[in-house]
Parts: C-alpha cells; structure tokens; sequence
C-alpha cells in the first residue's frame, strides 16, 4: 500500500541549527503510527514538516505517494493533510457550536460538521452553546478533533493529544483516533510521557534529539527499549 504520509531523510533547523537530523516516517491509510520522545526532541518540529508548516533543509515530504516538498502550506492542507497543534485546536472565547461553525470553509454546511462532531462525541451536542474554554480539557480535545474531521483529512496529525488528561478520557479520545484511522485516515500522533498510546499504535518510533532512536511494533520489547532511551537522554 502507498503510505499517505512519508518523511525521507528530513532534515530541519531553526537558523543555523538542525534539529531534526535525518527523520524517516511513513504512516499508510487505516495505521496509527506513535512517535514518542522527551521535551526537545523534535516530535512538533517533525509534525509541523509533514503539516508543510516548516521547510526541510534537505530530504523530502512525500503525500498519497507524490513528491510534496517545498508545496505551499494550503496546498498541503487541500492534499488531506490537518495538524490538530498542542493545546491550540479551539477558540477559547466562541461556543461550541461557533467553533464548528467556523469550518463551513471547507464547503461542509454546519448541519453535516455538527452531525459528523456530535455523532461520534455526543457530549459536545450537550454543550453545544458552551464556550468551549469553560469545557474540560477532554471535551476541548474533542471538538478539536471534530473540527479536523470537518476538513475530511486523508492524514491526521495529533501533537500530544493527552497532555494533561486523565487516563480514562484519554482512553476515550485513543479509542476514537483508532476509529478515525479504520475508517482509513493515516494517523500520526506524538506523545511526550503517554506510553498509553502504544495500545492503540499500529507501528511506534522513538525520536530523541532529533533522531529516531528505535522503531518497530510497539510490543513489550519496544515498551523496554522506550524505558532505556528516556533515561539515556534525561541527562
Ligand atoms: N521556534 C523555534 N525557534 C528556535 N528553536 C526552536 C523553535 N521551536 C523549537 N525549537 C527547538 O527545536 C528543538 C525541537 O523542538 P520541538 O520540535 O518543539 O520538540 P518536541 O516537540 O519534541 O518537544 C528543541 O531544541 C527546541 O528548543
Ligand atoms: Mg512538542
């Protein structure tokens, strides 16, 4: 199967300095790849490359099996591709409802983007006239999602969706990730401390200081080799 999302060799930098030093990722439709690492890793800087948000300084952004290094950033957004950023997917200050509302842009009509939000995360119908700042944290991280699936992406990316939560609701948003991507979305979801994420991941990679340290299936051996990296990199 084509991979929707491929990183070949990737190499970034804020100036003069790279951080991330050569990043090979592929995610293909219905998979869930975790790519977790301590703070400084590189996990967003990685994620805002595949989003077209930061150049490469060398390697290539391949989308849905094309060459889409250097493509603009809406160009990257119509191929499919929507970045849901670290505690930054809502509008604190509007409703609900006016969150939604605000991605009839992408042609839906708010009747269906209401549909698609509050059928699968029903408590959001609840609070559809509640300003979504005053919402916990979860059901923040829910209308977030919802507001990413109003844009009907081909490849999902989700920077530390549980930061903050408690487990159970973050079990609740993983089981819903892993539904998004059966229903054949390419999910990439970086996590800093959530090992939980392995549960749901169809593939895992570790990146610390800008490198992928080990990958593979995120089974028991993986969980160690995780455990080894954070400590080898925590000095
Ligand atoms: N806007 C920026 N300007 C300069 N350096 C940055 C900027 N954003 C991130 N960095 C640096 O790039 C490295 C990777 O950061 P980041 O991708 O945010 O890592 P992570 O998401 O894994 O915590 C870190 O050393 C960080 O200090
Ligand atoms: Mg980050």
């Amino acid at each position: 199967m084509t991979p929707l999302l491929e990183l070949k060799n990737v190499r970034a930098a804020y100036d003069a300095i790279t951080v991330l030093h050569g990043i090979d990722l592929s995610v293909s439709a219905g998979q869930v790849v975790a790519l977790l690492g301590p703070n400084g890793a590189g996990k967003t800087t990685t994620l805002n490359v595949a989003a077209g948000n930061h150049p490469v300084k060398s390697g290539q952004l391949w989308l849905g099996g094309r060459d889409a290094t250097g493509m603009a950033l809406g160009d990257v957004a119509r191929a499919g591709v929507c970045l849901i950023p670290e505690g930054r997917g809502v509008f604190p200050n509007l409703t609900v409802r006016e969150n939604l509302q605000m991605m009839t842009f992408t042609g839906r009509s708010r009747e269906e983007i209401e549909e698609i939000a509050f059928s699968r995360f029903p408590i959001l119908g609840k609070r559809a006239s509640q300003t979504a700042g005053t919402m916990s944290g979860g059901e923040q991280q829910m209308l977030a999602l919802s507001r990413g699936l109003a844009t009907d992406p081909a490849v999902l990316l989700l920077d530390e969706l549980s930061m903050g939560l408690a487990p159970l609701i973050v079990a609740e948003l993983y089981e819903q990730v892993a539904e998004i991507a059966r229903q054949g979305v390419a999910v990439l979801i970086v996590e800093q401390f959530a090992a939980a994420v392995l549960d749901y991941a169809d593939y895992a990679a570790v990146l610390v200081r800008g490198r992928v340290g080990h990958h593979g299936q995120p089974d028991a051996e993986f969980k160690k080799e995780l455990a080894t990296l954070y400590l080898g990199s925590s000095s």
